[in-house]
């Protein structure tokens, strides 16, 4: 009797101090439809929170939508914010993924990135998009897509890493590198950067942006060459730079991997896991997710993944997650 008594009590306990915290944010807006924003991020603006991300139908991307809130559990839906129709050539056909919004306060303005496939190009585009506009739900101008990097040699030294990479590398330095799964990473100073998974997603890229963020300068570096990282998602705490990615499994969940570094430009290393905790599953899956953005909300740290089906993919759910740091400030979800 008593053991029966004090096993829910703890388990009560437990998970009132561990659990709760992540599933404050809502996920239906306030017409009590699912948030349609795959891939995205959430941007604070002013005193409000913007969620955007890729807007499915049916499993096609169709845009840009955008959600507003003051406290993350009442979404007012403010429409498509881009079409992929927009996207030049018009007599090409062109999907989105993964879009990421900074705001720029020299030139007060919005500048949206993401990842440009045309329709059928079984991912060999591998470019960015980017739009622009004064207001953050829209009307976005496009900009231009293209490749990155173009006649540019990365600053950390030579082609370094496996054969293949040194191979892609070079092939693309004429047209630029390839880019397929990105974020943007904005720091303290305001400089920015295009986080991308590159080389035929065999090399993560970092780009610093000119100053006006649409445009990526010829400076950048290669992290883990021939490491097959995508998803990258990257945050600053307490004098160093996070990046968390996931290995390359397609849209199957996997491992995340937690690289560190001094500086943007300096030396990544791997250290370990990002997910903590005693469930093999959780942490081999990342709780069934891969990333997508970093943000902060009431003084707490957040992770949010996508929680792909492939299946059909305008099914997928998310991942929200705090963001815990350990004693020696390395950085955990559990
Ligand atoms: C996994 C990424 O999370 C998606 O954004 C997408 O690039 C797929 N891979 C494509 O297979």
């Amino acid at each position: 009797m008593y053991k029966k008594l004090i096993y829910p009590i703890f388990f009560i306990l437990f998970s009132c101090c561990c659990g709760a915290d992540d599933s404050n944010i809502n996920l239906k807006d306030e017409n009590n439809n699912y948030i349609n924003a795959h891939g995205g991020g959430i941007l604070q603006y002013k005193n409000k929170y913007y969620w955007y991300g890729e807007n499915r139908i049916k499993g096609n991307e169709s845009g840009v939508s955008l959600y507003q809130s003051k406290d993350l559990k009442k979404w007012r839906y403010l429409g498509v914010i881009f079409k992929s129709n927009e996207i030049e050539p018009k007599s090409h056909s062109f999907f989105i993924e993964r879009p990421k919004i900074v705001y720029n306060s020299s030139t007060n303005k919005f500048v949206m990135w993401f990842h440009v496939e045309e329709v059928s190009s079984n991912y060999k585009t591998a470019k960015v998009g980017v739009a622009s506009s004064n207001d953050i739900s829209g009307p976005y101008k496009f900009l231009y897509a293209s490749r990155i990097n173009a006649r540019s040699h990365p600053i950390n030294g030579n082609y370094v890493g496996s054969k293949l990479a040194n191979k892609v590398n070079k092939d693309h330095s004429n047209i630029g590198q390839m880019s397929r799964d990105i974020t943007i990473f904005k720091d303290r100073n305001d400089n920015a950067y295009l986080i991308s998974s590159s080389e035929d997603n065999l090399t993560l890229s970092i780009s610093l942006l000119s100053q006006d963020y649409t445009h990526t300068t010829g400076k950048y570096i290669r992290v883990q060459p021939g490491g097959y990282n995508e998803a990258p998602v990257m945050f600053f705490n307490e004098g160093k730079y996070y990046l968390v990615a996931s290995g390359t499994t397609g849209w199957k969940p996997n491992r995340a991997r937690l690289f560190t570094a001094d500086k943007v430009f300096g030396y990544w290393k791997n250290i370990g896991d990002f997910v903590k905790g005693t469930d093999a599953k959780n942490i081999n899956t990342t709780f069934q997710s891969q990333g997508s953005n970093y943000f902060e909300f009431n003084g707490d740290c957040y992770f949010m993944g996508d929680k792909w089906y492939p299946k059909d993919l305008s099914n997928s759910g998310y991942l929200f997650k705090k963001i815990i740091f350990s004693n020696d400030q390395s950085p955990y979800i559990k």
